[in-house]
């Protein structure tokens, strides 16, 4: 690893000037572009260090639209990406711009080679800096027990961990509120395990999927005979993370009655069981969680403020999947490799398709659909690499789209949606024709002119 030589990509559409450039940086592994495409599609396959561009590409060489929009695609796919701009003579605006955009430097057109070599070679050595603390904070130890089990590599996500982290060993209520899988019982361990109390127990407790009826003993516990079906005395959750943790999932769930015997507990610290009038005091750290807009359930009067604001001492967001540039693919090859040990070591890694598709995908489920589709995949796979269509990810025409015209994606948009209106009727044309608010010889029209069959 250490022989290898850092790359920098030149993205510069001056032929003459490339030239020049390219025997400028001999201890570097020089890759180039000339416009946006190649310029991302370099980005993409060499994840270089460091960027030189030139904001003037074709179709806009004597303007910046171009230069910025690459810049933009950089700084969205890959942060860490140390950018120098070209401005043209006497455009600061335009090198201003950048730096706010994320670029790390702008130098003066016409090029100095040496002076622009310098700051090359300082913007590497920052990003050697900048990637050797992001591996030192990776490593799990005894500080880094968050960011130890959690997989990533992006800005936003590194942030959450060192709030969790820095909060740990208060005892302040943390409230975890993201969507659905993007990692909130993860993080919650997180906490616990690089809290003080990480030898106490880790009790969760899923508000959401245990009946109404049945909540209040889970959490609070019941002497035997207390009701009927209470053979015996049991210790609620909370009880049971005395000197630990609990941890309460989708904790909007809770019925308002209920939340305020939690209130009273989060104020007092003792707790009764069911049919009993004993006062028993527990020393548990509240982390709740949920993803629903509490704020919004207490207008409307379905949450307590006052609970809410016992609960939420910090409030944590975590941001989606989508929202974390890059770890898609990131977590998809360390699931890759996880369950293709565990599961089916014939299978060797990602087809290219795939990770293109991994990319490019919402995650509308977020890690967990991640997980579990990549998990499928390497179980039902009979090839040594997961392709695209094993993970039953349909590539996304999109971007082809764009580079098309106003007219293709139109009727590309058109195919789909008539097609979906027809499976949903299974076929029936009248009903297809009302669903799509068009009369049906519109719908024969269109189905001749799209080559469809109903
Ligand atoms: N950043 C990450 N690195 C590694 N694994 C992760 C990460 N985020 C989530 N996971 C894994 O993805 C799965 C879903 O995460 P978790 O259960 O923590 O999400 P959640 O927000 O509680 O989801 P839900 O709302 O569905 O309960 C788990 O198996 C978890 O270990
Ligand atoms: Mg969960």
């Amino acid at each position: 690893m250490s022989e290898m030589k850092p790359k920098l990509l030149i993205v510069e559409d001056d032929a003459g000037l490339q030239a020049q450039l390219k025997w400028a940086y001999p201890d570097f592994e020089v890759v180039q572009a000339t416009d946006r495409a190649s310029a991302i599609t370099a980005l993409r396959s060499e994840e270089p260090a460091v960027v030189t561009l030139d904001l003037g590409l074709p179709p806009d060489p004597d303007g910046t639209s171009e230069g910025f929009a690459v810049l933009d695609e950089i700084m969205a796919l890959k942060p860490d990406t140390k950018v120098i701009v070209a401005s043209g003579h006497g455009a600061r605006e335009s090198a201003l711009t950048a730096i706010a955009k994320g670029a790390y430097d702008f130098y003066q057109k016409p090029v100095d080679i040496e002076a622009l070599g310098l700051i090359v070679r300082r913007a590497l050595q920052l990003h050697r800096i900048e990637n050797e603390n992001r591996q030192l904070a990776s490593k799990s130890g005894d500080g880094n027990r968050v960011l130890g089990r959690l997989i990533t590599a992006a800005p936003e996500m590194v942030k959450v961990a060192r709030t969790i982290e820095r909060v740990a060993n208060t005892n302040v209520s943390v409230m975890l509120l993201g969507a659905s899988g993007t990692g909130k019982e993860l993080l919650a361990r997180g906490l616990h395990e690089a809290s003080d109390r990480r030898d106490g127990a880790f009790v969760a407790i899923n508000c959401a999927a245990i009946p109404e009826n049945l909540l209040e003993s889970e959490l609070f516990g019941h002497e035997k005979g207390a009701f009927t079906g209470a053979v015996k005395t049991t210790e609620g959750k909370i009880e049971l993370a005395n000197g630990g943790t609990l941890f309460l999932d989708e904790v909007g769930d809770i019925p308002l009655p209920l939340q305020v015997k939690l209130l009273r507990f989060l104020q007092e610290r003792v707790i009764e069981r069911i049919g009993s009038r004993k006062s028993i005091p527990v020393d548990t750290r509240i982390v709740c969680a949920t993803h629903q807009d509490l704020e919004a359930m207490i207008a409307a009067g379905s949450f307590r403020e006052d609970l809410f604001y016992r609960l939420a001492e910090i409030v944590v967001k975590i941001p989606s999947l989508a929202e974390r540039p890059g770890d898609a693919a990131l977590l998809a090859k360390a699931f890759m490799a996880k369950f293709a040990k565990e599961m089916n070591p014939a299978v060797k890694g990602f087809a290219p398709d795939a990770l293109a598709a991994i990319d490019a995908w919402p995650w509308p489920g977020n890690v967990r659909e991640l997980e579990n589709r990549v998990k499928r995949a390497v179980i039902m796979s009979d090839s040594k690499l997961v392709g695209a269509a094993d993970l039953d990810l349909v590539a996304q025409d999109e971007e082809a789209i764009q580079v098309l015209n106003l007219k293709c994606a139109r009727e590309a948009t058109d195919r789909k949606v008539i097609r979906h209106a027809l499976a949903r009727s299974e076929g029936n044309i009248s009903n297809t024709a009302k669903l799509l608010g068009i009369s049906r010889p519109t719908l024969y029209d269109l189905l001749k002119q799209y080559d469809l069959h109903a």
